[in-house]
C-alpha cells in the first residue's frame, strides 16, 4: 500500500522532526516524510533533514508582502509535493483561517503543555509558576485559534522538586519525541476520527493505573 505523504514545517532545532524521520524510516511504516519546509534559513533541522535525504525548502515569511501570500507559497509547495498530512514541529508562525481550513483535519501540531492548559509560549515557566504537579505535551489537530483543536495524543510528566524551565523542558521534550510519532502512525493507519471536536481512536488502549505526585510517604 502507498505510504502517507507527510510534510513537516519547522523554524528551528527540529528535534521533533528528527523523531518523526526516525520513526518513518522503520520498515513497513505507513508514512513517509516527503518534504521539510522551514521559514527560517538557519533552522538547524534543515541540515538534519538533508542528511537523511529528505527534500527541504526554505520559505521565508519576510520575503512576502503579507501573511496570505506567504501561506499561498507554502500551500503551493505542499501541494506540489503531494502532501497528505502536515506536521507543525516548532513552526513559529501563526497560520490563518484560510490555511487551516484548506488543510482541515490534515494539519497537526505538537505543543509542550497538557492542553488546554498553557496555550502559547513559555509553557514550562508558566507551569512552574502555577505550581502544578504535572506538565506534559499534546499533539492535536490545528484549528484557527492558537494551540486549539481536537487532541490526539498526550503525555503527562511529573514536576520534580528543584525543577527549572530547562530541566522540565528536557523531560517533556523526551516524551514529545514519543507522542508525535505515535500520532502520525495512528493518522497514517487511518485510526483517527474527529467527532464533535474530539478524536476517537480506533483500537486505542488507555494506560492502567493513576499517577499521583507527590508519592505518599508510607
Ligand atoms: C517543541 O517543544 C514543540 O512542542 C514546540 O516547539 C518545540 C520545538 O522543538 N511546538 P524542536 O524544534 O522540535 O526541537
Amino acid at each position: 500500500m502507498a505510504r502517507l505523504k507527510v510534510a513537516v514545517l519547522i523554524s528551528g532545532r527540529g528535534s521533533n522532526m528528527g523523531a518523526l524521520l526516525d520513526d518513518c524510516a522503520r520498515p513497513d511504516h505507513p508514512a513517509e516524510i516527503v518534504l521539510v519546509i522551514s521559514n527560517m534559513t538557519d533552522a538547524a533541522g534543515l541540515q538534519r533533514a538533508q542528511a537523511a535525504g529528505i527534500a527541504t525548502q526554505v520559505i521565508v515569511h519576510r520575503d512576502y508582502a503579507d501573511r496570505e501570500s506567504f501561506e499561498k507559497a507554502l500551500d503551493a509547495s505542499l501541494r506540489a509535493g503531494g502532501t497528505e498530512l502536515i506536521c507543525l514541529a516548532g513552526f513559529m508562525r501563526l497560520l490563518t483561517e484560510w490555511f487551516v481550513e484548506r488543510w482541515y483535519d490534515r494539519l497537526i501540531n505538537i505543543h509542550p503543555s497538557l492542553l488546554p492548559a498553557f496555550r502559547g509560549l513559555d509553557t514550562h515557566e508558566r507551569a512552574l509558576a502555577a505550581g502544578v504537579r504535572f506538565a506534559g505535551c499534546t499533539v492535536h489537530f490545528v484549528r484557527p485559534a492558537m494551540d486549539a483543536g481536537p487532541i490526539i495524543t498526550q503525555a503527562a510528566v511529573p514536576i520534580l522538586p528543584g525543577d527549572d524551565p530547562e530541566r522540565l523542558a528536557a523531560r517533556v521534550l523526551a516524551t514529545e519525541h514519543e507522542i508525535y510519532p505515535l500520532a502520525v502512525r495512528l493518522f497514517a493507519e487511518d485510526r483517527l476520527k474527529v467527532e464533535d471536536e474530539r478524536v476517537l481512536i480506533d483500537g486505542a488502549q488507555a494506560p492502567a493505573g493513576t499517577l499521583i505526585n507527590p508519592l505518599a510517604e508510607i
